[in-house]
């Protein structure tokens, strides 16, 4: 197949290199992009002269019309071109004839691909934004029915003190929400055109790049053709913001995977997020929850390979970095579809209070309620946390929780108990004494409850 650069070769390329050089099997989902910008460089050509409107018009028909079929299924892609570039340049040509060569005036395949992955990107980053939008509803409507729902706090997958369910996925509100505030910082930083960069060193066509920026929805041009050409910064942010994302997702997933399982029992997943055992008719596995947690590697993973392809890459374009397109197609598709899918398994999820309950209470989490108890009746605190320490001895030994002995008891330890230390060890006591900002107490918790819904509220401002 003749290539768009054939004219220097006296012959053909060999069959296997073009296959391995050819980008065409995974670029054409940069057609829609590719089109776009080719239309703002043209539109930018012809008020600048160096086309004329006949030529503009011609042009601009000819792409629209090519955009317009691939979308309706009328034109298919083929793989014969090298790249999505050629393939668009050519059908062009085949369409429009004479005009048609004259597109790619004044621009390098170099900063055209730069521009495409750039468009793409950022329609991505909009999209992942409006996912973790829902995921961040989801909890939202979770925390809010669950100020009361008390559940073990852990450090050390050890009950540590009593928490509520809406505190716990506050905890995860915050860091989607970080998440969704580097998507808005990507996006800012990356919003620079790279059209008119050339191959390297710009071009001599009198071009007038803020005008095809402006075209393009860019806040300004790239100040440096050079780097306009090489940079993949961006998908490297992108990249890290992603593996973050889906480090949040498995960390919030290995979660519900012990919930779900028969020795916790703090939720149950739905049977339309669930699946079974082909040998163990009584098996109901949280698969979704595990491939979630599963696919985080290949996130990160991407981030990796990016990162050391670019690494040893003088200036400026390499065709090393057409290697940046496969993974981070696969990783931005997979990340879009976790989002997704843990919203909808979590939505769907039925939180089984009463066990969460049972399971605080039973876990001594108010263990260091007794012992401040001690402390405001004047026992130091050392000496306090040694008396706590004989009361769960004593009620491990009998299988009891420390609210279900009876004040003799307590006081055969330490004389300082009195008939008020059942409220004060209570589980509603030890959660909705702490109230400052951040704290589970539900007061605390209503309050940051309301700064949320006006983040949510602000988030597409
Ligand atoms: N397929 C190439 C890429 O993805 C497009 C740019 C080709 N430029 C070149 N000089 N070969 O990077």
């Amino acid at each position: 197949m003749a290539q768009l650069w054939g004219g220097r070769f006296t012959k053909e390329t060999d069959q296997l290199v073009y296959n391995f050089n050819a980008s065409i099997s995974f670029d054409k989902k940069l057609y829609a992009q590719d089109i776009k910008g080719s239309i703002a460089h043209v539109m930018m050509l012809a008020k600048q002269q160096i086309l004329t409107e006949i030529e503009k018009e011609k042009i601009i028909g000819g792409l629209e019309g090519i955009l317009d079929d691939v979308e309706k299924g009328k034109l298919e892609i083929s793989e014969k071109y090298e790249d999505i570039h050629s393939f668009v340049e050519a059908t062009l040509i085949d369409r429009i004839g004479d005009p048609g060569k004259k597109l790619h005036t004044g621009r390098s395949r170099n900063d055209q691909v730069a521009l495409d992955m750039k468009l793409y990107t950022r329609d991505e980053i909009t999209q992942i934004d409006a996912l973790l939008k829902e995921l961040l509803h989801s909890i939202l409507v979770i925390m809010d029915e669950h100020t009361e729902t008390i559940m073990p706090g852990f450090t050390h997958l050890q009950k540590a003190q009593p928490i509520t369910l809406a505190h716990h996925l506050g905890a995860y509100f915050e860091m989607f929400k970080r998440d969704h505030e580097r998507m808005t910082d990507i996006y800012k930083r990356m919003n620079t055109c790279p059209l008119g960069s050339g191959a390297l060193a710009g071009t001599t066509y009198p071009l007038d790049r803020e005008y095809t920026a402006k075209l393009l929805g860019f806040d300004g041009p790239t100040l440096n053709s050079m780097d306009g050409v090489s940079d993949r910064d961006y998908l490297i942010e992108l990249l890290s913001a992603l593996s973050m994302i889906m480090m949040h997702l498995s960390r919030f997933c290995e979660e519900i995977i012990i919930w779900n399982s028969n020795e916790y029992r703090f939720v149950e997943i739905d049977d339309s997020y669930s699946t079974g055992s082909s040998i163990m008719p009584q098996k109901k596995n949280p698969d979704i929850a595990e491939l979630v947690r599963g696919k985080t590697g290949r996130v990160y993973g991407a981030l990796h390979s990016l990162l050391t392809t670019m690494k040893g890459i003088p200036l400026a374009y390499n065709k090393d970095m057409q290697e940046d397109k496969e993974i981070a197609f696969d990783a931005i598709d997979n990340v879009k579809g976790c989002i997704a899918l843990f919203t909808g398994m979590i939505s769907t999820m039925q939180f089984r209070t009463a066990n969460m309950e049972a399971s605080a209470k039973n876990g001594f989490t108010n263990a260091t309620d007794a012992a401040d108890y001690l402390v405001n009746h004047g026992v130091a605190f050392r000496d306090a946390h040694g008396i706590v320490g004989q009361l769960v001895l004593y009620c491990i030994e009998k299988n009891i929780a420390l609210d279900d002995m009876t004040l003799e008891e307590f006081k055969k330890i330490s004389p300082v108990f009195e008939e008020d230390i059942y409220d004060a060890i209570s589980m509603e006591t030890c959660v909705n004494k702490r109230v400052t900002i951040g704290a589970p107490g539900k007061s605390a918790m209503r309050e940051v409850i309301k700064i949320y819904k006006q983040y949510l509220r602000e988030y597409d401002r």
